[in-house]
């Protein structure tokens, strides 16, 4: 399994009021398998996928990727763990404003050796296949929201993960660019990776050979797309 959350549960706590964003999820992701997530505003989604990410520790339950659980590692070390393994796509994109397209594409490169040509060469065709070329030098304020998504998409591609979590990619993106990225995450779970989606587009969802429905933190019941 690439993936794997057992009894997780996460509740934001502040003065006033605690918020049960997750509770008591379980669900396993293999090699090969494209799985969306769907459920209302405020359900748990990205919650979820930060758990699943490696970047929010559940107050109970356990996360497994590739076998490993993210965090039992120190800081430093599931950072690295995370560059190597997880392509992580956040809603908001967080892309470094003062970066370009093509140093944002490569900052995760630095957390993992290898040559730095042949790492600028998958950077550029990343860049190319997203159709960002004519913006590589741009720095994020100066694109539009679809090519920021898209230039997200790309950074989160760089080191060949095995695992994608993307939340809610194609939210900014018109029909062709989502028909290109959906059909690049189809093809990757097809060549063998794991994609965990969170969307609320049909189309992404269709292209979903498992659906996951979030109610109020938890999973409601699952759906399974024809094959
Ligand atoms: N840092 C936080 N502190 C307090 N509450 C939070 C925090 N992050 C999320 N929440 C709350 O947890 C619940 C789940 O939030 P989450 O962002 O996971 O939902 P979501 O399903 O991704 O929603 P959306 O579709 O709007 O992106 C919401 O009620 C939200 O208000
Ligand atoms: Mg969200």
């Amino acid at each position: 399994m690439l993936l794997v959350l057992k009894n997780v549960s996460r509740t934001y706590t502040d003065a006033q009021t605690n918020v049960h964003a997750v509770d008591d999820v379980s669900l396993q992701i293999a090699a090969g398998e494209f799985v969306a997530v769907q459920g209302a505003s405020g359900s748990g989604k990205s919650t979820l996928l930060l758990m699943a990410g490696g970047l929010l520790k559940p107050d109970t339950g356990q996360v497994q990727v590739h076998g490993k659980n993210p965090y039992d590692l120190k800081p430093d070390a599931r950072a690295d763990f995370r560059a190597q393994n997880v392509g992580f796509v956040f809603q908001q994109f967080h892309l470094v404003p003062y970066l370009s397209v093509l140093e944002n594409v490569l900052a995760p490169s630095l957390a993992v050796s290898g040559s730095e040509a042949e790492t600028r060469d998958r950077a550029l065709q990343l860049i190319e296949r997203f159709g960002l070329s004519d913006r590589q030098q741009h720095v994020p304020a100066k694109l539009s929201s679809g090519e920021r998504q898209r230039t997200a998409m790309a950074r989160a591609l760089l080191n060949e993960p095995k695992l994608i979590l993307a939340d809610e990619p194609t939210g900014n993106l018109d029909h062709d660019n989502a028909d290109t990225l959906l059909g690049y995450l189809a093809d990757f779970a097809a060549d063998g990776g794991a994609v965990l989606l969170v969307t609320h587009d049909d189309r992404a969802v269709a292209c979903a050979k498992r659906v996951i429905n979030l109610q109020d933190g938890r999973i409601d019941k699952p759906v399974s797309n024809a094959v």
